[in-house]
């Protein structure tokens, strides 16, 4: 077991996510740091840090390619906290020298592409946001896909050599939905269309009752459902 896990783990308060939070901002100080997609649960975890004037920086990731709902909600989550939302962009020479030899779309035509573009759009940014960061908190919840069911609370990212702490983890949707409604946190209002899960907008689409909850992310290709920034 490793030290920045055991420091993490000594953090973790059953049940109380704010005590956790402000505990791993004294056990980690500057070297803690939240990446926000503006998803439903990121929302929640945002409302945790900023209502209770926690310390812990908060980034995320600008692809360039999300949908203008999202923008949206970013403004409104800055207006009704007062806090700043850092802003990560993807290095402008990767995307067009990609977008000027490929297209706009070259996500479409192979798997390759699509991982090439969450590389540049997405990874890149997110390796310079991470830099210097010993833990990661997320908004992964087990019940998004049969991989992030295997996930732990606090886990060890060795690709990454980093913790990750996901508060949500074992949260229902119901309990994300009712939680969100009940402290008035602004949300996406795509979730309200069946966007269950929100990423760059050429390769999200609503998902149909009943459908998983991630089916709607890059949903011509059969069995990548990650895009690179939570390798396992
Ligand atoms: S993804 O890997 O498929 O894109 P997903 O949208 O489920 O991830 O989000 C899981 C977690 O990854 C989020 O809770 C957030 O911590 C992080 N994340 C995903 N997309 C972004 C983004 N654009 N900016 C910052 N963090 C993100
Ligand atoms: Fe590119 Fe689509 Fe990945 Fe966004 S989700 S970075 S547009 S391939």
């Amino acid at each position: 077991m490793n030290e920045l896990i055991t420091k993490a783990e000594a953090c973790l308060h059953a049940q109380d996510i704010a005590t956790t939070l402000r505990k791993l901002s004294e056990a980690f100080g500057e070297h803690l740091a939240f990446s926000t997609s503006l998803s439903l649960e990121d929302q929640i975890i945002t409302h945790f840090i900023f209502s209770n004037n926690l310390p812990i920086r908060v980034f995320t990731l600008d692809t360039g390619r999300l949908f203008p709902q999202t923008y949206e909600t970013m403004e409104r989550t800055r207006k009704k906290y007062g806090k700043t939302i850092e802003v990560y962009f993807p290095p402008q020479e990767e995307v067009e020298r990609m977008v000027n030899a490929k297209g706009m779309f070259s996500f479409y035509e192979s798997v390759e592409n699509r991982k090439e573009c969450c590389f540049i759009r997405k990874v890149l940014p997110l390796n310079r946001a991470l830099q210097g960061v010993q833990c990661w908190i997320t908004g992964i919840r087990a019940e998004h896909s049969p991989l992030r069911s295997n996930t732990q609370l606090i886990e060890w990212d060795d690709s990454r050599r980093i913790v990750k702490y996901q508060p949500l983890l074992h949260w229902s949707t119901s309990q994300v939905e009712a939680f969100v409604k009940e402290h008035n946190i602004p949300y996406n209002p795509l979730y309200d269309q069946g966007f269950l899960s929100i990423g760059c907008q050429p390769c999200t689409r609503a998902v149909a009752p009943g459908e998983d909850i991630r089916a709607g992310r890059w949903w011509w290709e059969q069995s990548h459902k990650e895009c690179g920034l939570h390798t396992r």
